[in-house]
Parts: structure tokens; sequence; C-alpha cells
């Protein structure tokens, strides 16, 4: 067996050379595209006058066998095999004859590995979706059930102000909203027909790109061959999209892991979303979050790996270019297990209500106490200032910001009076949120309905 190039070349490929040339270890994944686009390549060879009908449906036929071999898992790889698109034609030939020879007219691997590759992302994007769809979906569950759960809210990490449980759920709802946008973007930039650039100046033989865009779904054609062959735009948007993707996915495991501690304890992780210490009996360990966390390093990585390789390349298709497919791969299995891992962690996600019940001391509701000044006349900055004297009079005290008397209050501004005891409700503080966006009722019901709806489409 020699190479599908082999001709000039007096002497074989050293062995290691070869191993190293190759990429059919991993780009054998893209069988399914290769063979789609070499479909449509025949079919357009047909209208091109270069193949007989007959010899494209001979052609396909051996194609749609090969597909078959791969989809059954019983491919039999050549040692010769370079990469996925050499592997197809070579047995495809094998089964239909020398005709088989006829495909490749007028077509590069250039051209034919960014078809495959922008194939490849077009679905991909769309797996990536479903999965965004469904984790979003578990946190609207998880929202909706406890929408006017109370909890602390946090700036810095330090106490801030009384929220909810259904606010903070959604507040992980919509970053994953925009990725999935981001997806959807990714999506619309990969769907570019570089098909028939061939090697770099565009093939001799007249065939109908806009025949080929159709055939393969794309919604546009390269408007410059030099381009279409070395444009890997489209993977470094995925890569960036799924960095996205991770960084929010870490956030939210960040935010887990410390709400599941013994000092927040919130939240109860599933047995099954858990794992034990081999040493010490009493560990539950949140692993999955962890991992999670850590694996949004190799998203980024991935990112900053394929735009390194991209940056100095000279125009046009350069063997560096076999680099770009590895962090697209990795980026998605590691995707279609982190994101399926949490949604079924949301799902069966235990809540402490009394553990979020004891951590809500009265310091949350200062900026009520000022609000309640500012409603008597004060300016806010004056406000700002009287509370922070009631924060520090209770803390000389030792005691809670509900335990300084009217008297000492109105020693402070003369403007406090009997009704100050209303604002100290986390209740009432929640319902004064109604903007939109806010952590009231009412406010919270609008923005789970805006949710469900951003998820329908
Ligand atoms: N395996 C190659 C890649 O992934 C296919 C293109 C090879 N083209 C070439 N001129 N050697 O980029």
């Amino acid at each position: 067996m020699s190479k599908l190039w082999g001709g000039r070349f007096a002497k074989k490929t050293d062995s290691l050379v070869h191993q190293f040339n190759a990429s059919i270890d991993f780009d054998a994944r893209l069988y399914d595209e290769d063979i789609t686009g070499s479909i449509a390549w025949a079919r357009g060879l047909v209208g091109a006058g270069v193949l007989t009908a007959v010899e494209a449906e001979t052609i396909i036929t051996g194609l749609e066998q090969v597909r078959a071999e791969f989809a059954a898992g019983n491919f039999a790889f050549a040692p010769d095999d370079e990469d996925v698109h050499t592997a197809v034609e070579r047995r495809m030939t094998e089964i239909i004859g020398p005709v088989g020879g006829k495909l490749h007219t007028g077509r590069s691997r250039n051209d034919q590995v960014a078809t495959d590759f922008r194939l490849w992302v077009m679905r991909a994007c769309d797996e990536m979706q479903t999965w965004l769809a469904d984790l979003q979906q578990a946190l609207i569950v998880s929202a909706e059930a406890n929408l006017n759960l109370p909890m602390p809210g946090y700036t810095h990490l330090q106490h801030a102000q009384p929220i909810t449980w259904g606010h903070w759920a959604l507040s992980h709802f919509w970053p994953l909203a925009r990725d999935g946008k981001r997806f959807e973007q990714v999506q619309e930039q990969a769907a570019i027909l570089p098909l028939g650039a061939a090697a770099l100046a565009g093939t001799a033989y007249p065939v109908d790109r806009e025949f080929l865009a159709q055939e393969l779904g794309f919604t546009a054609v390269s408007p410059n061959s030099l381009d279409a062959v070395s444009d890997r735009d489209f993977a470094a948007d995925f890569l960036y999209a799924a960095a996205m993707t991770g960084l929010h996915l870490s956030r939210l495991s960040e935010q887990l892991i410390l709400y599941s501690s013994a000092e927040f304890g919130f939240v109860r992780l599933d047995d099954g979303y858990s794992t034990g210490s081999s040493l010490m009996p009493q560990k539950k360990n949140p692993d999955t979050l962890e991992l999670t966390r850590g694996k949004s390093g190799r998203l980024i990585g991935n990112l900053m790996g394929l735009l390194t390789t991209l940056k100095g390349l000279p125009s046009t298709y350069d063997k560096d270019l076999q680099e770009d497919k590895e962090p697209l791969f990795d980026a998605f299995d590691t995707l279609g297990l982190a994101l399926p891992v949490m949604a079924g962690l949301i799902r069966t996600l235990q809540l402490r209500p009394e553990r979020m019940a004891a951590q809500l001391e009265p310091s949350l509701l200062a900026t009520d106490l000022a609000d309640y000044l500012v409603k008597k006349g004060m300016p806010f900055r004056q406000a700002h200032g009287a509370v922070g004297q009631v924060v520090q009079l209770a803390e000389e005290k030792g005691v809670a910001l509900t335990a300084v008397s009217l008297t000492e209050l109105r020693s402070i501004s003369e403007l406090f009076g009997e009704d100050v005891t209303a604002v100290f409700q986390i209740k009432t503080a929640l319902a004064q949120r109604t903007v939109k966006g806010g952590t009231a009722p009412a406010a919270l019901k609008n923005q789970l309905l805006e949710a469900k709806q951003a998820l329908r489409v």
C-alpha cells in the first residue's frame, strides 16, 4: 500500500515521520462529515461534466459502504492511512475499483478538511445548545421550587443583603443562555463553504459552489479561496464559546462547593454526585464540582493553544493547521460530560433552609435602615453615615443591629421613630426590590417567566 501522494517520492517515509505526520488517530471521528462532503463533491463533478452520473453513483455507493463500515466499528485501517480523507478514499477505491480515483479531481485535502471540520462544528454547536438547555431547565426547576426562599446574598464573600434561592439559581441561568447564543453565532460563522477552493487557487473545474453549499447545508460560499483554506476563525470562536461555558460552570461549581461546606451548609449534594475519602470515613467530597472547576482550565488552554498555533501562519494552508482539531474535540468531550453532570447535580441538590435562615442576621438590613431615613427626608449619604454609627454602636455593645434601643437610635438621628421595627424584617427587605431583575417575589415571578420563554426558543 502506498501513499496517495507518493508519486514523486523515491523513498518511503520514515516510520516515525509517518507517525508524526498522521492525524488518523483523532480525525477518524470526522468520517461522517468527510463522506457527506465527498458525496456532494461527486455530484458537483457531474454538474461540471467531469464524472458521468453512473460513475458518481458508483462512487457514492462505495462511500456509503465505507460509512457503514465506520458506523459499525469495523472499518479496517491500513498502515499507510494518514488521515481520514486518505483512509476513506483508499477504502472506497478498494471497494469500487479504479473509478474511485476520479473523486479527488479538482479537490484538495485543504478545502476538504476545512469543509469537514466546519460541518463537524455546525453539528457540535447543536449538541452544545441541547446540553446547555438541559442544565438551564434544571436551574429553572430549582428556582421555581424555592423562588422566595430567603438566603444571605454576598459581595466580596461578605454578608451583603438578603436575596432568595430562586434569585440565585436564575443568576446562573442567564450566563448559560448567553453561552447558547454564542454557540448559535459560532454555527453561523462556520456555515460558509470552503469546498471549491481546492489547494489554494480555486478549482480548475466548473463546479457549482452554490449547489455544493445547498447540498451540505452551508448558508454561503467563501469569497476568497486563499482565505477559505486557512480560515480557522470558526474553530477559535467555538473554543471561546466553550471556554466561557467552562468559566460559567466553574463559578457555579465554586459557589456550590462553598455552600456545601460545613461552614455554610446551605446545600447538601446528593450521594450520587459526591464521593468519599479513602482515609477519612466522615468525608463527603464535592469531586464533581471540583473537577468541573478544574476542567475550565483545560477549556481556556484549548483556546490559547489554537490562537497561538494560528497567529504566525503564512497564507494559505500550512500543516500547522492539523493541530486545530484536537482542542475542539477535547472541548466538546469535556463539556459533553460536564454539562449533563451539572444538570444532574442541580436536579438532586437538597436545600437546607434552616441553615440559610441562621445566617440571615440583621446587619444584612443595614441598607434598608438607611433607606428608612431617606424616606424620612435625609439625603442618602448622610443616612449611610448615621446607620454606620448604629452599626458601630451595636458592635461595641456586642449586640445585633435590632437590639439597639429606640432611645439610642434617636441619639444618632431624631428621624428614627417607633415604625423602625418594621424595617427589621427580611420579608420587607425582599419585598422592596420590585425593580426588573430584583429579588422581590413579583419581580422574580416575571424573571422566571422570562427565563422559561428564553429557553423555549
Ligand atoms: N490531515 C490534514 C489536516 O488535518 C489534512 C490536510 C492535509 N493537507 C495537506 N496539504 N497535507 O489538516
